[in-house]
């Protein structure tokens, strides 16, 4: 459930008229609700109410500190990937001892901060890793505490770029190897084992890969206890997925039924790295209609919607063949039978549209619309492609909102940029 709705025919997020606040902070921007945020992320961690458990919103996904914050606020932890991540979740108040630390390529510099600042776990993804992180805590005369993310070659039946527990995939360590990580680990004087770790893929909308890789996990588990090793903390990823179009993803608390009762007893606590399923339906974008036009000449007239917000904005079709809904602020009439067209935006890509052939009520130069399911993956991945300054990011509070991110200007654009001294 969110709270994008139509009342009177006119698209609402909660009590405020989505078009209010476009004409307020123009085009394009990003919607959050604030109670969608909040109810998701209630929904979720209260799934596993009754057991040990940490719910560690997963950064990547979105990243405005005033959102993180509402997160920190409901006793949520970070699970971040990079150093700004870190630097955004201490920002945003979320204590370093909530703060997970997942990724194939930390830096030394980034473990540094990290150690610095005291998190809770390392997902170390390598061999190698592991050496540099011991190395990096003697330095600095601590040590590190450490889960490895183990790859339990699973198929979590999604799109292949967002799949990551197959053993082809860049990220974990096979469980052979990583049995001998973490023997070699138990002889490390400046890392501490803390836990075990997977993350098999993003947008799943079956339970059962999550159960079979919590399987091979407990398996794990207990080879690792006939090693003398035991651990604190079992973390089983993000993934969740969500609706964008007729898919049936689980309940989350379906999800957390079928994780707990496959988990029985254990004395470990639980910690889960959600990021769609908390922000996904929580954001949408807003963009205005530039121009329409029909290119004739091929087999068939091409319609096309042309709006202010292009692949630099929302990147998820482009890049993924990625499935929006998209609505017309003002909801269309009855007898509007409406056209197929191509939704594409300003960026001189041909590859940049928020949707092909598809059906949309008549829209005219002006016209509002909002691509729905926009807050998870949505600002994080915009660039300033074709130097188009990011949009700004809205959060709606009941009958009130707030702008959480301005948009950027021109100035933003070339900040850090300088001609060169030597001509
Ligand atoms: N934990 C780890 C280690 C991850 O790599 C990810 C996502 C998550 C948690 C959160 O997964 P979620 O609950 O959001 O599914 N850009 C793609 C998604 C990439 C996901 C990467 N990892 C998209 O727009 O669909």
């Amino acid at each position: 459930m969110n709270h994008f709705t139509y009342k009177n025919n006119e698209l609402y997020c909660e009590d405020l008229p989505v078009a209010e606040i476009a004409r307020q902070v123009g085009t394009p921007f990003f919607l959050y609700s604030e109670a969608t945020l909040s109810r998701h992320f209630r929904i979720f961690d209260q799934g596993f109410a009754g057991l040990p458990h940490l719910t560690c919103f997963a950064v990547k996904a979105c990243s405005n500190i005033a959102i993180l914050n509402l997160f920190a606020r409901q006793g949520g932890g970070a699970d971040i990937v990079s150093g700004g991540e870190l630097f955004r979740a201490r920002t945003a108040g979320i204590p370093p001892d909530r703060t997970i630390y997942s990724g194939v390529g930390k830096t030394a510099a980034e473990m540094r901060a990290a150690l610095q600042a005291g998190i809770l776990l390392f997902n170390v993804e390598s061999a190698q890793e592991l050496d540099r992180l011991h190395q990096v805590a003697g330095e600095l005369k601590t040590t590190a505490p450490v889960a490895f993310r183990v790859n339990p070659d699973v198929d979590p039946l999604t799109h292949p770029y967002i799949s990551t527990g197959f053993a082809k995939n860049k990220f974990g360590i096979p469980v052979e190897e990583a049995l001998q990580e973490y023997i070699r680990a138990k002889s490390m004087p400046g890392i501490e084992i803390r836990g075990v770790s997977c993350h098999i893929g993003s947008q799943l909308t079956r339970i059962d890969p999550f159960i079979e890789a919590l399987r091979k996990l407990k398996d794990f588990i207990g080879r690792l206890e006939r090693e003398g090793i035991t651990i604190d903390y079992l973390d089983l990823g993000g993934g969740v997925g969500i609706t964008y179009d007729e898919e049936l993803p689980p309940h989350p608390h379906d999800y957390a039924r079928a994780v707990m009762d496959e988990l029985g007893d254990m004395n470990y606590t639980l910690i889960l790295e959600p990021g769609r399923v908390i922000t996904g339906n929580a954001g949408i974008m807003v963009t205005e209609v530039q121009y329409t036009k029909v290119n004739t000449g091929g087999q068939e007239d091409k319609r096309f919607v042309i709006i202010d917000a292009g692949m630099n904005d929302l990147i998820r079709p482009s890049l993924y063949e990625a499935y929006h809904e998209i609505k017309t602020i003002v909801k269309k009439e009855d007898h509007d039978k409406g056209e197929i067209v191509d939704v594409v935006g300003p960026i001189c890509e041909s590859g940049d549209f928020m949707a092909r052939e598809r059906l949309l009520p008549r829209v005219r130069q002006g016209d509002l619309l909002a691509v729905m399911s926009a807050g998870a993956y949505g600002f994080t991945m915009s660039s300033n492609y074709n130097s188009r300054p990011r949009a700004a990011e809205v959060m709606v509070r009941g009958d009130r909102f707030e702008i959480i991110r301005s948009r950027e200007s021109y100035e933003d654009l070339i900040r850090g940029e300088s001609l060169m001294e030597l001509d």
